[in-house]
């Protein structure tokens, strides 16, 4: 982390968990234990249905809201998708695109990816990119040219003003869900190597604004250690964000001085 130059983000990703009663009691139960004194920025990023809720139901505790995914255009016949505006005026600041179980499912690229983001910053949603390698490229040794790639078409035609609010969160995939968090390491070394990437497009001033989240197993236990790396400007969290107590832990790690 290094708040002086930039946010520290705090990010919560329920996926496909949560109805609106599940979601009214969440609030209920994380309320009373919020830290007062904060550092850090708290999103959640909720499912569609409880965007509107959630944003009433969290602004009592400094939880903004945001939603797991847009649809690149701003309307049409696109049977059950969501449009960036209409994320928008139900309250929520910000979206999750390009989240790896996106790009797995249904279909997602880096250049839709880039398109969902331009949809997002035009309708003044902050877009959290995701970018992360699977086991097998890790392997290959591909890592940084694969992170660098996906930056760069996340970024494509963006300009610097916008460029330095973007959230990047570098998920690797062989970490999302299965108990296996990269190294404070290893999450350093591509934080940073994001960084470089932007530094290079954009410039240092850029560079030192954006705020990049470690995403992957990130839990109570390891987070202040993978917060302890200087490009690591919070976390993506899925699992730990479910449970109220486990998710303000990682909150109270990232207040700490
Ligand atoms: P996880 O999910 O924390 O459950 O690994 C992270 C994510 O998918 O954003």
């Amino acid at each position: 982390m290094n708040r002086r130059y930039r946010k520290t983000i705090i990010a919560g990703n329920w996926k496909m968990n949560n109805t609106l009663s599940q979601t009214k009691a969440f609030a209920e139960e994380i309320k009373p234990i919020m830290p007062k004194g904060k550092w850090c920025n708290v999103v959640l990023c909720v499912p569609a249905t409880n965007i509107q809720a959630a944003v009433r139901l969290f602004k009592d505790c400094h939880i903004a809201i945001g939603a797991e995914t847009c649809h690149e255009l701003d309307h049409g016949a696109y049977t059950g998708e969501i449009t960036a505006a209409m994320i928008k005026e139900a309250g929520a600041k910000y979206v999750i695109i390009g989240h790896s179980e996106r790009r797995q499912y249904y279909n997602e690229t880096d250049f839709t990816v880039n398109k969902k983001v331009h949809a997002a910053i035009e309708t003044g949603l902050i877009p959290i990119i995701c970018v992360g390698e699977s086991l097998e490229q890790r392997e290959l040794g591909v890592t940084m040219e694969l992170i660098a790639y996906q930056v760069k078409c996340a970024l494509a035609n963006v300009a610097p003003e916008n460029a330095r609010h973007v959230v990047i969160a570098y998920e690797p995939l062989w970490a999302i869900g299965t108990g296996k968090t990269a190294t404070a390491e290893q999450a350093g070394e591509v934080c940073q190597a994001i960084r470089t990437v932007i530094r290079k497009q954009y410039g240092a001033h850029v560079a030192r604004s954006v705020t990049i989240q470690y995403g992957g197993s990130m839990n109570a236990k390891n987070a202040e250690e993978l917060l302890a790396q200087p490009d690591v400007d919070g976390g993506l969290i899925g699992g730990a964000a479910l449970k109220p107590a486990d998710f303000v832990k990682i909150i109270e790690a990232a207040n700490q001085e």
